[in-house]
């Protein structure tokens, strides 16, 4: 429920200047070591999924594979690993994007996802979607039936959901502006 969001919204910390000047880093870490916010979170994942079908939810490496994990063995589903270069072992597709300095890749294994699954995206933070539209575009051309996108926390003010497929269902737990 919302009151019970609100607290999970307060533990989250807020590091000023981080990685850089002007830049005010939202901290989830803080949500996470504590039980009672992780439980809300946890519960509040499983409530937007759970009639859903969902047969594989795809962590976005690093802070993606938290929540990612947790939601898939509540949903139980699998769990797929996106990762950075060169990290995933066997045959994968990958991607590229654009980061504000520079650009990044992704990963993920060719066998990873079929035709038949239903998939949930996860990754901890939407800021410019970036990660997440090269994530979904990754896991796209790998044909399943129908993909969600989901994050914990949202960053209004830079409009990130606007990046995305007007027909897919995105879902963040909070904002902040
Ligand atoms: C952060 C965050 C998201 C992404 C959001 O990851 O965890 O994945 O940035 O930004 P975007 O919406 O502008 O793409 P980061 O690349 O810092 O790496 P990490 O998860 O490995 O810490
Ligand atoms: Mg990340």
């Amino acid at each position: 429920n919302k009151e019970e969001i609100e607290k999970v919204k307060a533990v989250v910390r807020n590091v000023p200047d981080f990685p850089e000047p002007g830049i005010q880093f939202k901290d989830l870490t803080t949500l996470f070591k504590n039980p009672a916010a992780l439980g809300i979170v946890r519960q509040a994942m499983v409530d937007l999924y759970r009639d859903k079908g969902v047969t594989k939810v795809v962590g976005i490496e690093a802070r993606g594979f938290i929540g990612g994990a947790i939601l898939a063995a509540d949903l139980d589903a699998g769990f797929v690993p996106l990762r950075k270069p060169g990290k995933l072992p066997a045959e994968t597709i990958k991607k590229s994007y654009a980061k504000e300095y520079g650009t990044d890749t992704i990963e993920i294994h060719r066998d990873a996802i079929t035709p038949d699954d239903v998939v949930v995206l996860h990754d901890d933070l939407l800021a410019t979607g970036g990660t997440m539209m090269a994530a979904y575009e990754l896991v796209k051309a790998m044909n399943p039936k129908k993909i969600y996108l989901n994050f914990i926390c949202g960053l209004t003010a830079l409009h990130g959901r606007d990046v995305f497929p007007k027909d897919v269902e995105v879902t963040t737990l909070f904002d902040f502006d």
